[in-house]
């Protein structure tokens, strides 16, 4: 059947040969009449399945559909806007506001998501780590409960390789690595992929201060963090290039890289995927894939020969498949959409990191100098952005946001954690953790069995001294941030009823599940002990917020909900990747349950969120979700 497909494929692909292919379609007229594989999604994960099928299989024809353009509009994280300037809007992504959110004062989350050629890789903060190793084998556990040993499994052994091919890795030159002691092992990386991961050869002059606090608390300092292991005080890398720093993103990489030699492999700009459609019903696949265009609102048809992958990211693909009438019966119906596949797990299970930070002042300041100040000083940016055009780049703007942060465990925050373990256990136990989920799915069997089954991995995950709870960030020295890595509350993205194709409703959920405010509480009293370490102490660091005056618990819980950042950018797991009955939307191959010729391949597909920012994450599923499908059509 497969190698039928494959020679009728071939044979209309030489019929319509004479298409010039390399540059970007803007219209549909400019596309061929089928192809074999269709993306819905332009940015990290589906770049790098597009790149690499159409790498390997070069008389099958890719075409991928992007709702941005390929045109780049600086976003909040470039020069020279970067952390300095501001959130203003850009023509790189799509705004997201939350719901007003009942459990934290009614405060909406703020969020960005890519919309253009690169996705949010090209608009992200460029901290390029990677998850702990025991929260890859946590999924794998989670979405695949018989623990096959088949190419499928997501375990550390089954994705590091991938993580491995998807960068390439620069080592610094010597001298940058003598002046700020940066440590690396290069056996971490093996890669050649034009997806580059350098360090910066900047670093603000107060950086040591809270490298050094940390030190005095005991984290210790770890050679490398990209092997699995990154319980401790970490240097990461950051998504650049290492001679220029200019940002190293999925559009360049697995575009523009490769688009002149690679006539099968098609873009097309300023269109959106509204839904795939099955004409003979969802057992009869692949769908036929519906495009819109945005500048006249025109609807085409696209055919598919092979497969459709949806890699629109954790806000839109859930959107495209509810769309198509995949999603939970009963809200679709509401919607007056026929239904395709009932799968309450779409939009459902919605995940972000989020969490509360202190900030001090120094009553003895060192004479540092630059620090992030020196920003408002005109003269300081002029040659920050010169420095930023030389070859090799120099200065400020070579570092991004930040390169170092610690990732600790619970056990080693709290001497509360085994209560706090205990209470997650106890919820999972009596039943109860249901009454936590948004009302919308928390009446259905499937995803309390999938909750109830991460909740219970959770308490695993952070009884483990290996396995960090609290990440923080940093770059220089008057506030930290604790990033609560596993999150027990959860949300959902819906569709608008009133205008379907437009932004979808984003229910964040944060502060749900009450037990995330213990973990927010133990990771705050831990980063306010860092004030008063030896070294803070030698420049009279004192607390400015929430300031020692806040002492109870329930006065720092107040504190929590009135500081609390809702959103670290990491949207995922609205089509995660779990058995079906345990409300799950893919399984461990990727293909959407119950839909034949579907795959989703972006960060909706995690079960729950790793010990790590997410754009590693996507680079590495892209590469094994390709490996995957060219294993089905070799
Ligand atoms: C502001 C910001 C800062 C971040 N900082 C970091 C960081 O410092 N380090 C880190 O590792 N991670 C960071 N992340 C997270 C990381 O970049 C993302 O998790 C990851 O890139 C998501 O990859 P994806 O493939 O799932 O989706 P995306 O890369 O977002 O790609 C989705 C693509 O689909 C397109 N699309 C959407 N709907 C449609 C449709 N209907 N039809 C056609 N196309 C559609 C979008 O335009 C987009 O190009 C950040 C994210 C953001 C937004
Ligand atoms: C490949 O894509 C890049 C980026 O858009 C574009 O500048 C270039 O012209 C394309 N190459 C060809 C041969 O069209
Ligand atoms: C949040 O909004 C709801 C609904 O408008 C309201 O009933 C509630 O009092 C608000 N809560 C706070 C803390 O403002
Ligand atoms: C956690 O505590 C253990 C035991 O004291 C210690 O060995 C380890 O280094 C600590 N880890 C971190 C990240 O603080
Ligand atoms: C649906 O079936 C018809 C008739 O057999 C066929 O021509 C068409 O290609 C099928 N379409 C899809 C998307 O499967
Ligand atoms: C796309 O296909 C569907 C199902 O066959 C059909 O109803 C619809 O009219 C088609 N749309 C266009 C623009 O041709
Ligand atoms: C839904 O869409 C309508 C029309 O665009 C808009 O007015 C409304 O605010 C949206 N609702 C939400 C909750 O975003
Ligand atoms: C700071 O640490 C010192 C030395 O360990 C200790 O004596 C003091 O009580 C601490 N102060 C605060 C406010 O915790
Ligand atoms: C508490 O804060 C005040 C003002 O910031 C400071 O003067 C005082 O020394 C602090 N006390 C302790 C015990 O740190």
């Amino acid at each position: 059947m497969m190698l039928m497909t494959g020679a009728v494929i071939t044979f209309l692909v030489g019929a319509v040969s004479a298409v010039p292919h390399a540059a970007i379609k803007r219209q549909v007229s400019q596309l061929r009449d089928h192809y074999d594989f269709v993306v819905a999604g332009g940015g990290t994960s589906g770049l790098t399945v597009a790149d690499r099928l159409s790498e390997a299989f070069p008389d099958k024809t890719v075409l991928v559909v992007e709702y941005g353009d390929i045109e780049y509009a600086p976003g909040i994280f470039d020069p020279p806007l970067a952390v300095w300037g501001g959130v203003g809007a850009s023509a790189s992504y799509f705004i997201v506001q939350s719901l007003p959110l009942p459990d934290v004062k009614n405060k909406t989350a703020f969020v960005l998501a890519g919309k253009v050629v690169g996705g949010s890789s090209a608009i992200n903060g460029m901290f390029f780590d990677r998850p702990s190793r025991h929260d890859l084998d946590a999924w794998a556990s989670v979405a695949s409960p018989q623990l096959d040993s088949s190419q499928n499994r997501w375990g550390w052994s089954g994705l590091y390789p991938f993580f491995k091919k998807s960068v390439t890795f620069t080592a610094p030159p010597a001298a940058v690595a003598q002046t700020y002691g940066y440590t690396w092992d290069t056996s971490v990386y093996s890669g050649s992929t034009p997806i580059y991961s350098s360090f910066p050869p900047f670093l603000w002059a107060d950086h040591h201060l809270v490298r050094n606090a940390w030190a005095d608390m005991d984290v210790p300092k770890l050679q490398e963090c990209a092997g699995g292991n990154k319980a401790g005080l970490c240097w990461i890398p950051i998504s650049q290039h290492p001679v220029t720093a200019r940002r190293s993103h999925a559009g360049l990489g697995h575009y523009a890289a490769v688009n002149a030699t690679r006539s099968n492999y098609d873009l097309i700009v300023k269109h959106q995927v509204t839904r795939v459609i099955y004409p003979n019903g969802s057992q009869s696949g692949p769908p036929m894939v519906e495009l819109r265009s945005l500048a006249n609102n025109q609807l085409f048809n696209i055919t598919a020969s092979a497969e459709v992958i949806i890699s629109a990211g954790a806000f839109h693909t859930p959107t495209i498949l509810q769309r198509s009438g995949i999603g939970r019966a009963a809200l679709l119906s509401t919607a007056g959409i026929s239904i395709t596949v009932d799968l309450p797990g779409v939009g459902s299970n919605f995940q972000d990191h989020s969490g509360p930070g202190i900030s001090w002042a120094y009553t003895k300041p060192g004479n540092f100098s630059p620090l992030p100040s020196s920003m408002s000083d005109p003269a300081f940016v002029a040659d920050a952005v010169a420095g930023f055009g030389e070859t090799p780049a120099r200065g400020p703007y070579t570092l991004a946001n930040s390169n170092s942060a610690i990732f600790v465990p619970l056990g080693n925050m709290s001497a509360n954690s085994q209560t706090i373990i205990s209470r997650i256990k106890g919820i999972v136990a009596d039943g109860s953790a249901a009454s936590y989920l948004p009302a919308d799915y928390r009446d259905d069997a499937t995803m309390v069995a999938g909750y109830n089954k991460q909740l219970a991995m959770i308490a695993k995950l952070l009884s483990d001294p290996r396995v960090p709870s609290m990440e923080s960030t940093f770059a220089t020295g008057t506030s930290v941030r604790a990033v609560h890595l596993h999150p027990l509350s959860r949300g959902t993205v819906r569709l608008n009823l009133t205008d379907t194709l437009q932004q979808p409703i984003v229910n964040y959920g944060t502060g749900s599940n009450p037990i995330d405010f213990d973990i927010y509480l133990a990771h705050l009293k831990y980063l306010r002990a860092m004030v008063n370490t030896t070294t803070l102490r030698k420049y009279g660091a004192v607390e400015v917020s929430p300031g020692n005056s806040t002492q109870t618990d329930a006065a720092l819980l107040e504190y929590i909900k009135d500081q609390l950042v809702l959103s670290f950018m990491h949207p995922c797991c609205t089509a995660a990747m779990l058995p079906r009955q345990h409300g799950g939307v893919v399984g461990t191959d990727l293909k959407v349950h119950g839909a034949a010729g579907l795959r989703v391949v972006d960060m909706s597909v995690l079960p729950f969120l790793p010990s790590s920012h997410l754009s590693s994450v996507a680079y590495a599923v892209g590469e094994k979700a390709a490996d995957l499908i060219i294993q089905d059509w070799s």
